[in-house]
């Protein structure tokens, strides 16, 4: 998608060359500053009770006399903040992106000021009104034909906008990459594939990718991530992505993304019911190689490190028993209760590996616990961090990316859940409190490091009838690492 800006009055709104325009109205009232020929059609559509000014209501306008555009719609915002035109823009966008055009005018009537979150809500609605898996369905198709989007603007509010557009159309590729990555049936996207992926991508976008196999995952000593890959006859990987923006001598930022490219539970194998979901249980790492496609596209100056361990969480004759003892690359030992909680088994040594690295900040990124959607639900992430400084980093980039977390407590009491008289700990606790005790589990492997957790449990994929990868956290991770790259250059 070519995302451009163009300086214009109200008067070349009506008057700009595309093959449909789309005008948002924000409020219950409509807006003084509307190109003549919009605002008569509108306030007509208002008096005949064809368009109610009511958050996410549409009216399609066809052509206009007096507009260039041979198609116009609008849309209604519930005000002009970035998230409520984002939602604006997507209900807009639904209405005109199956019609024939390939170029689309985007105007803001009612925005003051158009900022760079304005336009990154733009390239966010429209890169999820494009998006269509095909992979496996190559018959699918959203019947869009759409290519082009400039966003019309005044001419102050130019630089912001360009910012925003590039900045957006980059996490647009990422996140596209990130869904079509976890997208993809466990028989297609199996741990060697999330491998290739990466080493693909490192060729795209010049980043250095190393690919270990069983054998080197043996030889550093991850054992409690090799106990999890033994049920499964698909062989595990641990991916190691570098994107070097600074000198050497500068700490990098770690990610970490959980990569169980399907999860039955393994022993403890799960209910039949909705199963198939757990496909997505990789939705981690395909967030962590969409920030990399990102983040190669806008080139911050700074240091970023991305770690995948992945494998198959499988029952087998071989695979790990409930009561199993194994010991973690940190050498301290953990009692495997159930078989099921094997995310954090694979996460605990990569953020171990991590410490080589002497990072600024590690975050992990994982489809960890139902607790957490239940806690949470659908909407925000699990942000679990001892160290506020990250958590307010964290929250706020989530914020700003319109892909928010909250954050969720780590006292030292959670702790005691995870006692074991058969090893250093349990892999789990009590029901109550699940997503909690998960990261309680994590944080004993990050005591030397400025560590956060992202469950991403309710917000990496939906179920149902719009069943499909989110490619959240994308936008989050984005904003926080270029945060922290403008933080490395004060
Ligand atoms: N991948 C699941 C977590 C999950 C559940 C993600 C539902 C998305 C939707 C994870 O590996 C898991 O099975 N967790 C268990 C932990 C329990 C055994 C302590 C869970 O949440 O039930
Ligand atoms: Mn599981
Ligand atoms: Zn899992």
């Amino acid at each position: 998608m070519d995302f451009r800006h163009q300086a214009t009055t109200v008067a070349g709104v009506s008057a700009f060359n595309a093959d449909a325009l789309l005008l948002l109205v924000a409020g219950n009232k409509l807006p003084q500053d509307l190109p003549k020929p919009l605002a008569q059609a509108l306030q007509s559509a208002l008096k005949e009770g064809d368009l109610v000014l009511d958050n996410g209501r549409t009216l399609y306008l066809g052509k206009l006399a007096g507009v260039k555009a041979p198609r116009a719609a609008v849309a209604v915002a519930a005000d002009t903040a970035p998230r409520a035109v984002k939602a604006a823009l997507a209900q807009g966008l639904a209405q005109l992106k199956a019609l024939g055009g390939k170029h689309l005018a985007v105007w803001l009537a009612g925005v003051d000021r158009v900022t760079a979150a304005h336009a990154e809500a733009l390239t966010g609605a429209t890169g999820d009104a494009v998006y269509v898996y095909r992979h496996t369905k190559p018959s699918a198709s959203n019947g869009s034909k759409l290519s082009k989007v400039t966003l019309l603007c005044a001419r102050a509010d130019e630089p912001a906008v360009a910012q925003g557009l590039k900045r957006g159309a980059a996490i647009v590729a990422g996140v596209t990459l990130a869904r079509e990555v976890a997208n993809r049936p466990g028989n297609h996207c199996t741990p060697t594939m999330l491998g290739e992926q990466a080493q693909e991508l490192g060729r795209a976008m010049k980043l250095k990718i190393e690919v270990f196999g069983r054998k080197e995952i043996e030889k550093l000593g991850m054992g409690s991530f090799l106990s999890v890959a033994q049920g499964s006859d698909e062989p595990p990987r641990f991916i190691v992505l570098r994107y070097d923006g600074a000198p050497d001598s500068e700490a990098p930022v770690v990610l970490v993304g959980k990569g169980i490219t399907f999860d039955t539970g393994g022993i403890s194998i799960k209910p039949a019911g909705e199963m198939d979901e757990m496909k997505f249980d990789m939705g981690g790492a395909a967030s962590v190689l969409g920030t990399f496609r990102t983040i190669a596209q806008l080139k911050p100056k700074l240091n970023l490190i991305g770690l995948i361990p992945t494998c198959e969480n499988m029952p087998s004759g071989k695979a790990v028993k409930p009561g199993d003892v194994v010991k973690s690359l940190s050498g301290q030992t953990v009692e495997i209760l159930n078989t099921d909680a094997e995310g954090r088994l694979i996460l605990c040594d990569a953020l171990t590996y991590a410490e080589r690295f002497k990072p600024r900040a590690v975050v992990d990124i994982a489809t960890l616990t139902g607790a957490c959607v239940i806690a949470l639900g659908h909407h925000r992430s699990g942000l679990f961090t001892p160290h506020d400084d990250l958590a307010q980093a964290l929250s706020a980039a989530g914020d700003a990316a319109l892909d928010p977390c909250w954050r969720m407590p780590v006292d030292a009491e959670y702790d005691e859940v995870l006692k074991s008289n058969f090893a250093d700990m349990a892999n789990v606790g009590p029901r109550a409190g699940g997503a909690i005790t998960a990261a309680m589990f994590l944080k004993r492997f990050a005591k030397k490091l400025r560590w956060a957790h992202l469950d991403i449990a309710g917000t990496a994929y939906k179920s149902g009838a719009q069943k499909g990868a989110t490619g959240r956290p994308v936008g989050l991770l984005t904003h926080f690492v270029l945060a922290q790259a403008g933080a490395a250059a004060d």
